[in-house]
């Protein structure tokens, strides 16, 4: 069997080529790579989107075409192998079939239809062990609390001045930060499934909401939510079909909606109204936010009244990163257990 360095430096190649995967899909990016009992690599893959061979599956195909078998390898997975058919077959039956002696997976699969891979394999006596992360997690985070919560991640975004104003005083937003961090923001709705706002964001600004990082239209487009009672008939977002109206200002049924279209992650760009709900239900996992060096000392803040009185009972994030985009600074920092 290989040793556990070889079993580590498979499972970083497994994160690198993983992260070849699209960001937005229903389906979480996956990395598998086959070694030898040498720790030779055999064979390796990565999934490339919903309806595409899983990563076991383009592994075992890859040491095929080279001529290499994989009978008695180790197959050194980032997720928990599936052992469900879905848009294509289980993981569990391609290693099986394909004789590999036993997998090494980092991350479990929460997933209500596809998880339980492991204990299938250990059954059938290919035995199937979780190991140490190697920065697995970090790649299915979004997808892993999508699963577990039943619910899209959920990133809340916006912009604003150094004094927390998300709009001046006459409700003009455009443009608090400067081009590089709405370029940035264009690079983000490039990897989501969904991007939402609410009614009052639609009506003020009319926004296209579309991803366009480097300004170009990228050739994913993230589905186009609008959070609200009221009617918005003639505003940009709902120029196609790739948009939803979500009739309602309960946030947990908004989210319920999009779970259902299978929106993994959603990004949330206001505005204040919808943002703060969200945070106060705890339905926010990630912040991002960019604020400029401006100052307007009136206007609406991104966060609204939480109920929150007294300042140990802060919502307080971690894993924080600061980003310099120009003039402006983007500030990211997540939310275990959501806001
Ligand atoms: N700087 C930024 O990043 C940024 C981003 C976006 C917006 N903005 C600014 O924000 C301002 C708009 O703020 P806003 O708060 O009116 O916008 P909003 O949060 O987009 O929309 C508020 C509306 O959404 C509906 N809604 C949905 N869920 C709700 C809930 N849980 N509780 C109450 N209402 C709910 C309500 O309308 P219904 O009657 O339709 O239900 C409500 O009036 C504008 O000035 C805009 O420029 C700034």
């Amino acid at each position: 069997m290989p040793d556990d360095s070889a079993i580590q430096a498979a499972l970083a190649r497994a994160v690198t080529i993983a992260a070849r995967g699209p960001e937005h899909g229903p389906n979480p990016r996956v990395g598998c790579v086959i070694i030898a009992e040498d720790g030779t690599t055999l064979g390796e893959g990565w999934h490339r989107g919903a309806g595409t061979p899983h990563a076991e599956v383009a592994a075992i195909a890859d040491a095929r075409s080279a001529g290499r078998d994989v009978r008695g390898a180790t197959a050194v997975v980032t997720l928990e192998p599936c052992a469900h058919t879905g848009r294509t077959g289980p993981c569990v039956d391609a290693l099986t079939q394909a004789g590999v002696a036993q997998v090494r997976y980092a991350v479990p699969d929460p997933g209500d239809a596809s998880s339980g891979g492991a204990a299938v394999l250990n059954e059938r006596g290919i035995p199937a062990v979780h190991v140490p992360d190697a920065g697995a997690s970090a790649l299915t985070r979004r997808w892993v609390t999508a699963m577990r919560l039943r619910r899209p991640y959920v990133i809340a975004k916006w912009a604003s001045t150094l004094d927390g104003r998300m709009a001046a005083a006459d409700g003009t937003s455009v443009w608090i930060t400067g081009d590089e961090a709405r370029d940035h923001a264009h690079h983000v709705r490039a990897g989501v499934d969904a991007i939402a706002v609410g009614t009052g964001t639609v009506r003020a600004d009319d926004p296209r909401l579309s991803a366009r990082p480097g300004g170009e239209e990228s050739a994913h487009q993230p589905l186009r939510a609008v959070i609200g009672q009221s009617e918005t008939t003639g505003a940009q977002v709902w120029r196609d079909a790739n948009a939803i109206a979500l009739r309602t200002r309960d946030p947990h049924e908004a989210l319920a909606i999009l779970h259902a279209r299978e929106v993994r992650t959603l990004v949330v760009e206001g505005g204040p109204t919808v943002l703060s709900a969200l945070v106060r239900e705890g339905l926010v996992d990630e912040v991002n936010a960019y604020i400029a060096p401006a100052l307007l000392g009136a206007g609406p803040s991104a966060i609204e009244d939480l109920g929150i009185g007294t300042m140990s009972s802060a919502l307080r994030g971690q894993d924080v990163n600061f980003q310099p985009l120009g003039a402006d600074i983007l500030v990211t920092a997540h939310f275990s257990r959501g806001l």
